[in-house]
């Protein structure tokens, strides 16, 4: 039993944050969340690794990841947040207090927020190469080439970008200069604010994008074929092991911007059905992004497996012999730098909040400070393309080496800690409070999920991971 913390939604709520108050409403923290969730990993990486692995079998392979494994997750770190209503620490802290767990569950919180700081750093040098590409597509350069001269000249402008350190710590800079310029201005007034703008711009841009390919490809059955068709004979173990790390990093998860998205719900809010509404619009744009982008490649002849040059050479490639290719180009690189903002912002506020509260500096200071660090260690990820590609660790480049030790250690390790701490240390009557389950049988599903399923795939994502 634990009344205090039944009679106070989030147990911060009445004290919580100094910062103004948290969302204005459900709606508002769903459409953050999933402004989190959808970035780069749905527009860019998404369809490359459904490209790259074969299609079909691979993007069902990923379905069953996200509602099996993700979801769980994502639930269980928004209602920790929620219960716990502060910084990702506080919240746990505050849990250990309230709901009798071991306070040395915090190191969750402080293994995620060093992820997120280093994920933000390398993260805002791909939203940077969108902004080039936006402004490259904007100018007319970018599809500008000759007629038999347009692969070459797309590979040339790509690879150019990446030996540029100039231009690739310029992108980086505007990256971090908006994401703070939002952040300093608090959930209500900064983050709400940007959301409400950016969401439903980018649903917008995403069907204009579907409609445009669907209408001038004459491919998109094609691409659908290729979406959902599963040829079950191309799945290999390592496409499961990365639809299943993907499930994580495109839902947010396992670094805390979920949590501390949650701990700022007021209110009787349920969980589970808001994170499905969140893990769904994540999916959904997931899948449009990929019908967004198969027709057009599939018209001009194009492979789908490019890798990651898939929408910064194949997809410029194609929009180069398209009707309206350059406006068209624009605008998806537009909606690439947009998904990309609201992410950007998601993933700065939990490491300013820990800033906020323990050294007690105003909202301004923990952003600039916070930030610049961020964009210092960024600045070593840019450079590491181009002026310091010597400088190597296991053969990977710095860049490399952040998205791999965040995408195969940190996000999973701090998934399983996420999923251990809901599954075992909060009692089945907060779970179900929280998550808002009435029935006996919904609750065991969302345990035996939390407990036994989620921790074994984690475990596996991890085991291979690292010994692969
Ligand atoms: N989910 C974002 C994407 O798909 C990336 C992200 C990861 C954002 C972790 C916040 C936290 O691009």
């Amino acid at each position: 039993m634990n009344t205090r913390a039944d009679r106070l939604p989030g147990l911060g709520e009445a004290g919580r944050s100094g910062v103004e108050g948290g969302w204005s409403s459900r709606f508002a923290f769903v459409m953050a969340a999933a402004g989190s969730a959808v970035g780069l990993g749905n527009v860019w990486k998404f369809p490359y690794i459904a490209g790259e692995y074969g299609g079909g079998a691979f993007v069902l392979v990923y379905l069953a990841c996200v509602a099996l494994v993700g979801l769980p997750v994502l639930a269980a770190e928004i209602l920790i947040g929620k219960r716990g209503g502060g910084s990702p620490m506080e919240s746990f802290r505050e849990l250990a207090r309230g709901e009798g767990s071991s306070p040395r569950w915090t190191s969750i919180a402080w293994l995620g927020m060093l992820c997120a700081f280093l994920i933000l750093s390398f993260y805002s040098v791909v939203a940077g190469w969108s902004l080039s590409y936006l402004w490259q597509a904007s100018t007319g350069a970018l599809t500008s080439a000759e007629p038999g001269h347009i692969a070459a000249r797309m590979e040339g402008l790509f690879d150019a970008l990446l030996a540029n350190p100039t231009a690739l710590i310029l992108g980086h800079t505007l990256v971090m200069s908006l994401t703070m310029a939002i952040v300093v201005k608090g959930v209500r007034r900064g983050l709400e604010k940007a959301v409400r703008l950016m969401v439903p711009g980018l649903f917008v841009l995403l069907v204009g994008l579907v409609v445009y390919a669907a209408v001038y490809s004459g491919q998109f059955g094609a691409a659908a074929r290729f979406l959902f068709a599963p040829d079950f004979g191309a799945l290999t173990w390592d496409a499961v092991l990365v639809a299943l790390g993907h499930a994580f990093f495109t839902l947010s998860v396992g670094m805390t911007a979920m949590m501390a998205y949650g701990a700022h719900l007021r209110g009787r809010v349920r969980v589970a059905p808001a994170a499905t509404a969140i893990a769904g619009l994540d999916t959904l744009v997931a899948l449009l992004a990929g019908l967004a982008i198969f027709p057009i490649v599939f018209a001009q002849g194009l492979e789908p497996g490019a890798g990651p040059g898939l929408i910064f050479v194949t997809l410029p490639i194609a929009f180069a012999q398209m009707p309206a290719g350059g406006f068209v180009a624009a605008t998806f690189f537009l909606f690439l730098a947009i998904a990309a903002l609201s992410s950007t912002i998601s993933i700065l506020e939990p490491v300013v909040e820990y800033l906020e509260r323990r050294p007690a500096w105003s909202r301004r200071r923990a952003t600039v400070v916070m930030g610049s660090l961020v964009w210092a260690v960024g600045v070593l990820s840019a450079l590491s393309f181009n002026i310091g590609s010597e400088y190597t660790l296991f053969g990977k480049s710095f860049f490399d080496c952040l998205d791999f030790v965040t995408s195969n250690v940190l996000l999973p390790v701090g998934g399983l800690g996420v999923v251990l701490y809901a599954g075992y240390a909060l009692s089945r009557r907060t779970l179900a409070l929280e998550l808002g389950i009435g029935s006996d049988r919904g609750l065991f599903i969302w345990r035996s999920l939390l407990r036994y399923v989620c921790p074994a795939a984690i475990a596996v994502v991890l085991y291979r991971g690292l010994v692969h």
